[in-house]
């Protein structure tokens, strides 16, 4: 085996850095090249990270050195290059949603299993100390009676926002706040109280006239334990704020604002609460404000996870098959939206939903 594993990033635009420096400060990967169509941003970051730059994908399939492929395509094309690496025998790491549908998930996971490499999905808020505390806590037990599952992500996303790329405005390429920006937090929701056995969702444009996509989204979820759960989504709250994810049950609550702790509290205190409490970090933006403006840590995590994932011959920290569960809840959504009624698990594609 050699000494380090050769990444190769597939889209060199806004959140490509984010999996750069990922792969720099790791222990066990090495920078190889940047891929995109776009010769300025491609060259741009080739030239900073002083590694090679390839206009194509194929032709960065064929460089011996990269055994790890990051997919930092729109989401409309993660589908056909996750497929490309696959055949290629390249692990894979794909940014979020992992792809449109479940058909073309259901076939990602298999290529990748087929093939024998590592397929993981950089829905990296996941890897926080405070969502590992929140959930193990359900696991265990701790908040009794799980009651509540809520996410409120109240961003703020200029007009111009939507229009530095021409997918970010184009549902069928995945944009759209609900697929694009909440889908961390509605997996967030699934990973911890998951699964889901019912959703409702209104969408509507509340800040954005000029686009033709959900900007806000409100939804319901059931989950199969009997918790029930509130999604509130927007990308057209000035000036955003926080996101925050809240849990209560019978026997406590905990509250996640930003990647911090706020509320820790249960019937049971324990010894180790205290230093829970303390968990994330306050100066650490997260999003809310601008579409840059979050830390490349949990990037990091999740890419150090794969290259010892290869090492050890285990499974990654985010295998995509754990996601599949989040994007059948944003399709339900969107579905439930349309219908203006509630979606039942499980849910089968409609490809209506991204042709609006
Ligand atoms: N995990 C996160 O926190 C996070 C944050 C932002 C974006 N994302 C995800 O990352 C992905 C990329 O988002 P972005 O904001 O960086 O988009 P972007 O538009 O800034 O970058 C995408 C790049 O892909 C290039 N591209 C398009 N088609 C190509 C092709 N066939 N071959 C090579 N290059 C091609 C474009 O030229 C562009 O530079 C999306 O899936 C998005 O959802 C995730």
């Amino acid at each position: 085996m050699k000494d380090k594993l050769g990444f190769g990033i597939l889209g060199a635009g806004l959140v490509a850095p984010f999996h750069a420096k990922g792969v720099v400060h790791s222990k066990g990967g090495e920078l190889i090249a940047f891929c995109d169509l776009d010769e300025t941003r491609v060259t741009r970051l080739a030239d900073e990270y002083k590694v090679k730059a390839y206009r194509s994908l194929d032709e960065m399939l064929r460089d011996p050195r990269i055994d790890v492929v990051n997919v930092a395509l729109p989401n409309h094309l993660h589908y056909n290059a996750v497929m490309a690496c696959a055949a290629a025998g390249k692990h894979v790491l794909t940014e979020k949603p992992p792809a449109m549908t479940l058909r073309e998930t259901d076939a990602m996971v298999a290529a990748c299993r087929k093939a024998g490499v590592k397929f993981g999905c950089t829905v990296q808020c996941r890897v926080r100390k405070a969502i590992q505390a929140i959930r193990a806590a359900v696991h265990s037990g701790r908040f009794g009676t799980l009651l509540h599952a809520d996410a409120t992500m109240k961003w703020f996303r200029p007009a111009e926002y939507y229009r530095q790329d021409a997918w970010r405005s184009l549902r069928r390429a995945g944009a759209g706040v609900t697929v694009q920006h909440a889908f961390h937090y509605i997996d967030l929701l699934q990973y911890i109280a998951g699964p889901a056995a019912k959703v409702e969702a209104r969408m509507t444009n509340l800040g954005h006239p000029g686009v033709q996509l959900e900007d806000t989204v409100l939804a319901f979820l059931t989950f199969e334990n009997g918790a029930q759960g509130v999604v509130e989504a927007s990308t057209a709250m000035w000036p955003g704020t926080d996101v925050r994810i809240e849990i209560n049950g019978t026997d406590g609550t905990a509250i996640m604002a930003g990647e911090r702790m706020v509320t820790w509290k249960f019937r049971d205190e324990r010894p180790e609460d205290a230093e829970i409490r303390n968990y994330g970090n306050a100066a650490q933006a997260t999003g809310a404000s601008g579409a840059a403006a979050f830390g490349a840590e949990d990037h990091q995590v999740v890419i150090q996870d794969l290259i010892d994932a290869v090492r050890e011959n285990r499974e990654v920290v985010i295998p995509v098959s754990t996601v599949r569960p989040t994007l059948e809840i944003v399709l339900a959504m969107y579905q439930s939206a349309a219908r203006q009624a509630p979606v039942s698990m499980p849910v089968t594609d409609d490809d209506a939903i991204w042709d609006v």
